[in-house]
Parts: C-alpha cells; structure tokens; sequence
C-alpha cells in the first residue's frame, strides 16, 4: 500500500468572491484527505488561488491597482474562506509565487527540448471569462454561435506558441479507456472520449502576445510572449511537490505523483486531458484520479451568476451554522458528481434533523446516563450484535470513501447514529434504572452504546473535524470512557 497520498483542489480565479461551489470543492478535497489519513497514509492537500492571466489584467486596471495589490486583496479571502472551513491544507499556493513561476518556466523549457513546443501564426476567439479559446475565425467567422456573451470574446491575431497536444492522442485515449488514469464518475471520462473522438486533440496555443497580456508568467527566452494562464496554473500541482536541479530538471518529491484532483465539470477537460499530456510531455508520472463534481445550482435549477445575483456566499453561512454544520451539509446533501440544488433554508432543518437532533443528542442523553447510572465513567464493551454491526458500517464506509461516494459515506454513519437513538428508546435505559437487578445489565448496555458512538465519531471525523475534536475525550482509554464535567452542547439550537 501507498504510504503517501497527494490531494489537490482546483486553484480559484483571485478576481472575484468565493461562492458555494468553492466551499463544496474544498470540502470534499478535504473530505477525502481526512478519510484517507485515517488511514494511516501520509496525506498532503494543497489549495490556493490562480492569479493571471487577462481577466485579472483587466480588472485590476479598471479598478486603478496594479494586478499583483488585486491579486492579493483577493487571494486572501479564498485564503479565509479554506481557514474558516478548517480545510487542512498543507500549502495554500498562489501562482504569483516565485518558486511557482520558477516551476512554470522549467517545466516549459522541458516540454520545449521534448520538441512539443512550436510558434505560428492564427486567428481565435477568445473567451476571457473562462480563460478558453472558442475556435479559430476561418472555422467560425461568426462568434456567435459560442453562446458566449460577447462583452467577453476577444479575437487573437498573433504570433503564439503552441502545444503538441495532438501528439498525445492515443496516449490519451489509452489512458482514459483503460483507467489507468481513473476519472470518477465514469460517465465522464466517457463523456471525454467521445469528445477526443468527435473533434480530436489539436494542438493548442499557450502563449500571448506580452503587449496584450503583461500580468503572467514570462515565457523563457522570449520577452514578447507570456505563458497563457491554464499552462501556468496547472504546473501549480508539481510546485508544491518537487525542485528543480541546477539543469533544470524537476525533482518531485515522495507524494508526486497526485492520488486525486478534485474539480468542477466545467474544467475537468483540463485536468484529465491537456494536464496528462503536458506531464507525458514532461516525462512524468500522471495522476491517478480526477473526481469531478456537479455544479451546485440555485434552487430553480438556475446557475448561480453575478448578473442574475442568486450566488450564495458560504462565509455568512458559515458564521451562522458553524463550519462543520456547513461541510456536513455540502457533503451529505450535496450529490458528489451530478449536479444539486441549493436552498439555503434546507441548511438549517438538516441542521436541526442530522445535527442538533441526531448527533448531539445521542451525546447528550448517553452522557447524561453515564452519570447517572454510572457514576461518570463507562467500560466500553460491546455486545457481538453491535460489534457486528459497527465493524460492517466502518468497512461499507471505506468502500464508500474510496468510490468516492460522500453522501453514502456520511449517510451509512448518520445511520449508526439515528440507530443507536432509537435502540435507546427501544429500551427504555430510564426504567430499567429502577430495578437494582438489572444494573450490571444496564451498564453493559451504556459500553454498547458508548462504542457505537465512538464509531459513529470515527467515521463522522474527516467530515466534521471541529465536532470530532470537541469529542476526544470518547477515545479510548484502556477500555474505559471518562464523561467530563460539562459536556458542551455541539449544536446549540438557533
Ligand atoms: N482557475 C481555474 C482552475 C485552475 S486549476 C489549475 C478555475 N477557477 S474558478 O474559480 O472558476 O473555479 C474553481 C472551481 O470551482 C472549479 O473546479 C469550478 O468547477 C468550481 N465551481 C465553479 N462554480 C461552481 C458551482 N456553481 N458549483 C460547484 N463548483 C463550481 O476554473
């Protein structure tokens, strides 16, 4: 087994507010280190802001700043945003950085001596939202026909360099087909064949005229052109993981190669077809896994935008339900790969149904009972049924966790809980407290339950970090629990 494991979110444009759809990509990027840490593997995560590139030019200029004061104005709420979500990241990367933009330029003069980077001349739409090429204008001389608002298309006429990517092709398509590199859900590495099949893999330009986009990575020896942002910014997953010698070579360190890339559909292109065939390029280990999620969509099903002004900003949100209320909710309630619906007041009734009603007062009333009918402390001894049943959860959970599935996972531990509430109820711990010939009994019951809690705590850990740690004092300690004075109320009602 692997003993260590590189996790990756995408890295967010720095020009705008963080919404939703990057807590959710957060959350689960973090879910699954957690998850897999559990495991006893070494886990790095790595997180951060993506930075240049022509719309971050554009509106640093219109707000009268140079890129770099925009820039970090707004990587820093990203920044915020993973910290107030207790995403345990162990770099948050910025590819302003100068080790990152180092990365860029050795990683291009690589792919440059493998002979898979060239220059000429062509005429594109550009789409600057997006940060994508449209089509070239012999192909579409109409821009229309992108569904693109066309305040945001922007014709290139220049001399460029251009990518290989063309050269990559079977090796691509072997890859996607065989899974060695595995896409999760699978209906997108379908979907992404038969996309390579339809249209093929032309060869890309990654470059700009530095007259028209100044604020980027400079291409090594050539002044005149600057790197175009997605060749910058996917090179940021090998900067936090490798040197580079004084050839220029690039060293990775032991987590390269990355076990899962966790992105948004609309980039996952991206990740599972130009990155792999720029690191083939580069002579280097590819990635395992991309986990592509859905979007989260307003609740009419409507994608969330500035201009109809139905984003939802996950801070507030945050500050109102507590931080692991919000990752338990992105998690259990939203899809991990399709698409899902939004609406906020669904937060707080899963807060007061999952939370407040299920998880917290099971801690409640068995600690409560223990001081009760146990002086304080607990002897953890299951009884085989619930032994049985702990130890099947844990090993669905993990098969749960390794499909990637979070709702599963969180929902077969929100089960433990919901059936540990309703076994107490069934047996009624209140009445056979009043018969002195049943005590033992009674307190073998509480160790039963005690360690059913213990599990659900276990597996509820990489979802809800804050919670797990208000709970350490359920680890066990040679056999034995001690119930401590206060018990603080986990989610306290709104
Ligand atoms: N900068 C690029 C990524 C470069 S990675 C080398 C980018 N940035 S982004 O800010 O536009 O998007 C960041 C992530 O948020 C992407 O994975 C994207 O899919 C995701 N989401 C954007 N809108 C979303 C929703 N409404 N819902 C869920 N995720 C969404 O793309």
């Amino acid at each position: 087994m692997k003993t260590t494991a590189y996790i990756t979110t995408s890295i967010a444009y720095a020009n705008g507010q963080p919404h939703i759809g990057h807590a959710l990509e957060l959350v689960q990027a973090d879910f699954f280190a957690r998850a897999i840490k559990q495991q006893g593997v070494e886990v790095r995560l790595l997180t951060g802001t993506d930075e240049h590139g022509l719309k971050v030019q554009q509106a640093a200029e219109r707000q009268g700043v140079t890129p770099q004061e925009f820039v970090n104005q707004h990587s820093s709420v990203f920044q915020t945003l993973a910290d107030l979500l207790s995403v345990s990241y162990a770099r948050f990367i910025r590819t302003s950085d100068q080790d990152h933009q180092a990365l860029a330029q050795a990683f291009w003069r690589i792919c440059q001596k493998n002979g898979d980077i060239y220059k000429r001349h062509y005429r594109a739409w550009y789409d600057i939202k997006e940060e994508t090429f449209l089509g070239l204008v012999d192909e579409y001389p109409d821009p229309t026909v992108f569904n693109v608002e066309p305040r945001f298309i922007e014709m290139i006429d220049e001399e460029n360099y251009f990518f290989r990517l063309s050269r990559y092709k079977d090796q691509i398509i072997s890859l996607l087909s065989s899974a060695e590199l595995k896409i999760t859900p699978l209906s997108r590495a379908k979907e992404l064949l038969n996309f390579i099949t339809d249209k093929g893999m032309e060869d890309i330009s990654i470059s700009r005229d530095a007259l028209k986009l100044s604020w980027g990575v400079p291409v090594p020896d050539d002044e005149q052109q600057v790197m175009y942002v997605w060749f910058d910014a996917l090179t940021n997953y090998l900067t936090a993981c490798s040197s580079i010698d004084g050839t220029g070579k690039i060293l990775p360190d032991i987590f390269w190669p990355p076990t899962l890339h966790c992105v948004g559909k609309d980039i996952h292109r991206f990740h599972s077809m130009i990155w792999p065939a720029m690191l083939l390029s580069a002579g280097l280990p590819l990635p395992e896994e991309v986990l592509v999620h859905g979007f989260i969509v307003a609740e009419d099903g409507r994608k969330m935008s500035k201009s109809i002004g139905n984003v939802i900003d996950p801070i507030p949100l945050i500050e109102r339900f507590g931080s692991d209320a919000v990752r338990w909710f992105l998690l259990k309630e939203m899809h991990t790969t399709d698409d899902s619906r939004l609406k906020v007041e669904r937060i707080s009734e899963v807060y007061s149904a999952d939370l407040a009603n299920t998880l917290g007062n099971l801690v409640n009333r068995l600690s409560a009972m223990a001081k009760q009918y146990c002086s304080g402390s607990v002897t953890i001894e299951p009884s085989e049924e619930m032994r049985a049943l702990c130890t099947a959860t844990t090993v669905d959970y993990g098969q749960a966790v390794k499909a990637r599935n979070t709702q599963a996972a969180l929902q077969l531990a929100f089960n433990l809980a919901a059936f540990s509430n309703r076994s107490i109820e069934e047996y009624k711990p209140w009445q056979v407290a009043k018969l002195p010939e049943r005590s033992k009994e009674l307190r073998q019951q509480l160790g039963s339950w005690f360690y059913c809690l213990q599990t659900v705590v276990h597996l509820l850990t990489p979802a809800m970090p804050v919670t797990a740690d208000k709970l350490s004092w359920l680890a066990k300690r040679s056999g034995e629990i001690v119930i401590p004075q206060e018990v603080p109320i986990l989610f306290p009602r709104l």
